[in-house]
């Protein structure tokens, strides 16, 4: 099962949740505003997150979820950290339907002053996919 882990976070909670997926998966967190970002080669899973800013999701990864290919994964799995609302969940879901790209339904989401206290869950998360 080949895997890749793509995020953008501001201040670093969104990313240890990625790293923490990317532990599982064997593979890099990259985030989206990376060089190396882009999907080269099609993988079986994409984990793809990002936070909630003032109710929209930060540029970078908007304008990255726009590159995205159907074909560049079989499927997408979507997490996110937020002080309280998990709209971001919807509007990354919403990105990558609208490049063809089949979402799970199932999500990962933490608050983010939970992030540090349950890394461990995202890892056992990101195992149910791998
Ligand atoms: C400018 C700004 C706006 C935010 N707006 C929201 C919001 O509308 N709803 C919410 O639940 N959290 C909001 N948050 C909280 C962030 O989503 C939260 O801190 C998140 O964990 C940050 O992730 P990051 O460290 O990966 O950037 C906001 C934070 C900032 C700095």
């Amino acid at each position: 099962m080949s895997a890749a882990v793509r995020y953008y976070s501001r201040s670093g909670k969104t990313k240890a949740v990625a790293e923490a997926i990317a532990s599982a998966a064997g593979v890099p967190a990259v985030s989206v505003d990376s060089a190396d970002s882009a999907i080269k080669e099609p993988v079986d899973v994409l984990f793809i997150g990002g936070a909630l800013y003032a109710y929209g999701i930060d540029g970078h990864l908007r304008d990255y979820l726009g590159t995205l290919k159907k074909g560049d994964a079989k499927k997408a799995v979507v997490f996110s950290t937020s002080w309280i609302s998990k709209h971001a969940i919807d509007l990354i879901k919403k990105g990558l339907e609208n490049a063809g790209i089949p979402v799970e339904s199932e999500f990962f989401y933490l608050k983010s002053g939970q992030v540090d206290g349950k890394l461990q869950e995202a890892k056992a998360f990101a195992g149910k996919y791998l």
